[in-house]
């Protein structure tokens, strides 16, 4: 899968040496709300650009913002609303860069659904 792929670059990229088991990751003794999880980009992008609005579990709602962990929005959706914004929510497609860091963020934000 080519989203798969890309992740595992990225991974590699940035000499993360999380992406090669459940075993290897480490859950995070600072951050007790963040998820244990593979996506490390994902989880790192989010932390950075969206968590002062959205919250590390999705949920935090400042400034308006949508609970992440009750979204229904589907691969397409959240890629245009994380790229081009909506109402209060700007959009973060400069900011994030690389289709392959919004792809890093759209799995991510689906993982806090969990
Ligand atoms: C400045 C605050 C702010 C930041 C930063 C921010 N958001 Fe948002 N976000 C919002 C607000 C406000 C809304 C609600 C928009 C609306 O009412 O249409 C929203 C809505 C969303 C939605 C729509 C959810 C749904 O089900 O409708 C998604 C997905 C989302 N944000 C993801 C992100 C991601 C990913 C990032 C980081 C790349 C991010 N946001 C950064 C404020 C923010």
């Amino acid at each position: 899968m080519v989203l798969r792929n890309s992740i595992a670059t990225l991974c590699a990229a940035l000499l993360l040496n999380a992406c090669s088991g459940e075993n290897s990751v480490k859950e995070s003794t600072k951050e007790e709300t963040l998820a244990p999880t593979e996506n490390k980009v994902g989880q790192k992008l989010f932390t950075e650009n969206c968590a002062q609005c959205h919250g590390n579990d999705g949920k935090l709602g400042a400034s308006g913002a949508s609970d992440l962990s009750a979204s229904v929005l589907d691969d397409p959706e959240l890629t245009k609303v994380i790229t081009k914004g909506r109402n209060a929510m700007p959009g973060m497609g400069p900011i994030l860069g690389k289709k392959k860091s919004i792809n890093a963020v759209v799995d991510y934000v689906k993982e806090l659904r969990k």
